[in-house]
């Protein structure tokens, strides 16, 4: 589903550069859940914010579906972002002054969703939240929040999710709460869950872990190896 092709990504220039991606190249199953793991500054959230059309890449190729990305224009990445990715973040960006239903119904706007308070409602349901839909984000916890922010990068039904450090915030129940819901996308619904993180947790729930080490892939490892062969 997704083809990365040495990819390289430099900051600055002159004295100042960094080469945060060094030529990395690997795949993303549709269905999967991938870690990738790495230390801090070892470029995993240059990776993803490439993969989801946030930032450019230098050089190199990413090929969603088959469909180059690295050389749309300004004009047609929003689009892409839309239709393709949903993005959660270790900070949650939720808006404080709206509710848990209208953080996910902005969303719904914003994609063109029709119905956009009940899809919005649909969501938070799915995640476990359908009692907090009049909450604000300052009357639940972290994992809720996470969990609100889930549902909002779940509107439109995107291919594939991108979710940087998502439990690092987290205590560790809602950070298990958080991976079930993340996993639980990827083998019922065929989604591509690509989870950027340290947490050692994420293990127990992802298919394969990519090593990112100074811009480049270190090592692959499969799990969950015997539910794969049955
Ligand atoms: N906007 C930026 N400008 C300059 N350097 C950056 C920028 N973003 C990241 N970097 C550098 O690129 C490298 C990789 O960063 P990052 O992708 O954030 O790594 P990670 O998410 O693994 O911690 C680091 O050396 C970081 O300092
Ligand atoms: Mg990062």
């Amino acid at each position: 589903m997704i083809e990365i092709r040495n990819l390289v990504k430099t900051y600055g220039s002159g004295e100042n550069m960094v080469r945060a991606l060094n030529g990395v190249s690997m795949d993303v199953r549709a269905g999967e859940v991938l870690a990738l793991m790495g230390p801090s500054g070892s470029g995993k959230t240059t990776l993803v914010s490439i993969l989801g059309g946030i930032l450019t890449a230098t050089s190199g190729s990413v090929k969603i579906d088959g469909r180059e990305i690295t050389t749309l224009g300004a004009s047609e990445l929003p689009a892409l972002r839309r239709e393709q990715f949903g993005f959660v973040f270790q900070g949650f960006n939720l808006f404080p002054a709206l509710t848990a239903l209208e953080n996910v119904a902005i969303m719904c706007d914003l994609k063109n969703v029709r119905e956009p308070k009940a899809r919005a409602a649909e969501l938070l349901e799915m995640v476990g939240l359908g009692a907090k839909k009049k909450a604000h984000p300052s009357d639940l916890s972290g994992g809720q929040k996470q969990r609100v922010a889930i549902a909002r990068a779940l509107v439109g039904d995107p291919k594939i999710i991108l979710a940087d450090e998502p439990t690092a915030a987290l205590d560790s129940v809602s950070g298990r709460t958080v991976l079930e819901i993340l996993s639980g996308l990827a083998r019922t619904r065929g989604r591509a869950v690509v989870i950027v993180t340290h947490d050692p947790r994420v293990l127990e729930y992802c298919d394969r872990i990519v090593h990112i080490e100074d811009g480049r892939v270190g090592s692959e490892e499969l799990r969950r190896v015997e539910e794969q062969v049955a």
